[in-house]
């Protein structure tokens, strides 16, 4: 493949391809933080208008997990930038915080569909049973693992709701913060490389 095209990463840049799959996994992330606050804090509890905000919600949630195995995909068949001028503390710390989100990406929406007790809709479009109708749950969790639906679902609403309020918000907050400090502050290439490869400065 032509490089002018700048599709896959090369040692000093993201292609277009990571650079992509990024912005739209991050764009549903924020878009359904937005989605679950605008519900919880400004509508009517279970209102038609609050249903209604919860199914884009859940649509846009099991949508994004489609682009995440994606990028799983691409990062695996793919080289990873080399990292900018730092400590190895820093490194260290921009690696497990990497790492950490990729987790992010698969667990949060999979608990929330795992845990979650209506339909959901994949693009919108294709409607996609709740889990306790599906026959994983009944062969898998009711059958070998032994578990009601209440049991199964009580740590996965946990995990879902805490885990989604406390810590992955943090770290994304902390992850956004890094790299506009990288931008403003350090003024190095780390935010350019995400947004256009046509934007890397040489070292
Ligand atoms: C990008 C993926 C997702 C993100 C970032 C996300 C984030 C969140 C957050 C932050 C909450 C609120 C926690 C709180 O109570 O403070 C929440 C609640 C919830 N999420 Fe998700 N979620 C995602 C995907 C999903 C999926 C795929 C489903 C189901 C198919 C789902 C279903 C729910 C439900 C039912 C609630 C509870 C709403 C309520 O309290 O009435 N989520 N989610
Ligand atoms: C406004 C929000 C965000 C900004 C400004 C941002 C910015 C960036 C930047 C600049 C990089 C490149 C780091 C480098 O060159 O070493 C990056 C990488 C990354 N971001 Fe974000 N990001 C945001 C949201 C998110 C979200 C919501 C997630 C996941 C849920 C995420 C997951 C990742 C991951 C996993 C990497 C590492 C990519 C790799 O090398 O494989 N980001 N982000």
């Amino acid at each position: 493949m032509s490089d002018a095209l700048a599709l896959r990463n090369r040692q000093d840049r993201y292609g277009l391809v990571a650079i992509f799959l990024h912005w739209i996994v991050a764009a549903a992330f924020i878009a359904n933080f937005a989605i679950v606050y605008a519900m919880k804090w400004f509508m009517v509890p279970r209102s038609e208008e609050a249903r209604a905000m919860l199914s884009y919600h859940t649509a846009i949630g099991v949508s994004v997990l489609v682009f995440v195995a994606l990028r799983l995909f691409w990062k695996w068949s793919n080289r990873t930038p080399d990292d900018v001028p730092g400590t190895r503390l820093e490194h260290f710390l921009a690696h497990a915080m990497h790492h950490a989100l990729y987790l992010v990406m698969i667990i949060l929406p999979l608990s929330g569909y795992l845990g979650t007790g209506g339909p959901s809709q994949l693009f919108f479009v294709v409607e996609i049973p709740r889990f306790a109708d599906t026959a994983v749950f009944q062969t898998v969790v009711n059958g070998w693992m032994g578990l009601s639906w209440e049991a199964f679902e009580a740590p996965m609403d946990v995990i879902h709701k805490q885990g989604g309020a406390y810590v992955v918000s943090v770290l994304i907050a902390a992850h956004a913060a890094a790299a506009l400090y990288h931008h403003f502050v350090r003024r190095d290439n780390v935010l350019r490389r995400m947004i256009s490869p046509a934007l890397v400065k040489p070292d």
